[in-house]
């Protein structure tokens, strides 16, 4: 049986890698840290299944304890401070958990298990002010945010360890990844959870920031599937996790509203535009500028090409099955509310 050691298990990716390591029968450990108020989060239903071991990525000691006590076979780092927003709020606290928490770990399994297959959670955050359409591993990296430039030094590290001690350690580049379990303060959920309420009546309207931006998404449970196939090749390398497709946000509004049978259209440029209800004239979207960011990300859109070829990595649920799925079960989970 292979033992498994994720960090981050009760994050949206934590439960799905879990979920498809289960599966695959391995022995699944995962690194949680302790809250005055106990919550498994997104592994509540699996909880029994899993060997839960209390840590911090700031901890080293803690660290070493949790590679000692599972003696893993592969190492998954998805512990995060992964809310773009917050990083200039707790700029400090991001580079000690995104930057330096990944030198911890990786030092962890130098000295205990150095033989342990280490995958590390890059992003395409990296790349920021795009130097290159689409982005790929070779494309030049330009963060634009404290959590893109601690995610850079994550990934460098991982890179150097392997250079260096020669340790089976992948990046794995992944471009946003979404799903039901994703916290409302990303974009896609807020979207999908207002949207919800908006149908039930329980709200009026959706702000946003910058509806502008264009993201590549794609659906979690099919982007953990690349994490353990680069843990299953010959040659540890880093790889591009995308959909290869780039929508607006603004698109992204529409096609929630769309899957609630409300038309949406825009109206207005800037901080003045509106988002109307075709069928009431009601305006249910509306720019706040709380929600912009210092500094934006505008486009990402990355070539899943080399993960294609070489993983035989494969995308099953699409964008728009991806805002469907989301919308569904919000709209499940709000009306189970009102009840
Ligand atoms: N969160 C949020 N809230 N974002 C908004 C809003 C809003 O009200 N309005 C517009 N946006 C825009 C943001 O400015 C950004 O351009 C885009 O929507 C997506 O924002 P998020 O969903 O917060 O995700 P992200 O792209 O910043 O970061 C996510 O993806 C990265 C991979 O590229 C996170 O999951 C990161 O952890 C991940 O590394």
């Amino acid at each position: 049986m292979k033992k498994a050691l994720i960090t981050g298990i009760n994050g949206q990716d934590g439960s799905y890698l879990a979920e498809l390591l289960l599966s695959k029968n391995y022995k699944v450990f995962g690194l949680m840290r302790r809250k005055s108020k106990l919550d498994y989060g997104n592994i509540k239903h699996i909880k029994d299944k899993i060997e839960i071991i209390y840590g911090d990525m700031t901890d080293i000691v803690s660290l070493i304890n949790a590679v000692k006590l599972s003696q893993p076979d592969e190492v998954y780092n998805l512990a995060a401070q992964s809310f773009v927003a917050t990083s200039w709020e707790q700029p400090i606290a991001t580079s000690e958990i995104d930057a330096l928490g990944v030198t911890n770990l990786l030092e962890a399994i130098r000295t205990i298990k150095p033989e342990a297959k280490f995958y590390q959670a890059s992003t395409s955050e990296m790349y920021g002010l795009v130097q290159e359409i689409p982005q790929s591993e070779n494309t030049k990296f330009y963060p634009r945010s404290p959590y893109g430039v601690a995610k850079l030094y994550g990934h460098w590290i991982t890179v150097n360890y392997r250079e260096s001690y020669n340790m089976y350690a992948c990046s794995g580049i992944l471009f946003n990844h979404e799903s039901e379990r994703r916290g409302k303060e990303f974009v896609t959920r807020k979207i999908t959870d207002t949207v919800a309420r908006i149908k039930l009546g329980l709200l009026d309207v959706l702000e946003l920031g910058n509806m502008s931006a264009k993201r590549d998404w794609g659906h979690s449970k099919d982007y953990v599937k690349a994490m353990w196939l680069m843990l299953q090749q010959e040659k540890a390398d880093d790889y591009v996790v995308a959909s290869g497709e780039t929508h607006e946000v603004r698109e992204f509004v529409s096609s929630a509203f769309k899957a609630v049978g409300m038309d949406i259209e825009f109206k207005g440029t800037g901080i003045d535009e509106i988002g109307v209800d075709k069928a009431t004239q009601k305006t249910v979207v509306k720019v706040n500028p709380k929600y912009f960011r210092p500094s934006e990300v505008e486009l990402l859109l990355g070539s899943p090409e080399k993960a294609e070829r070489e993983l035989n990595w494969e995308r099953e649920i699409s964008f728009n099955e991806l805002v469907k799925l989301m919308v569904e079960n919000d709209i499940k989970l709000v009306g189970e509310e009102i009840l």
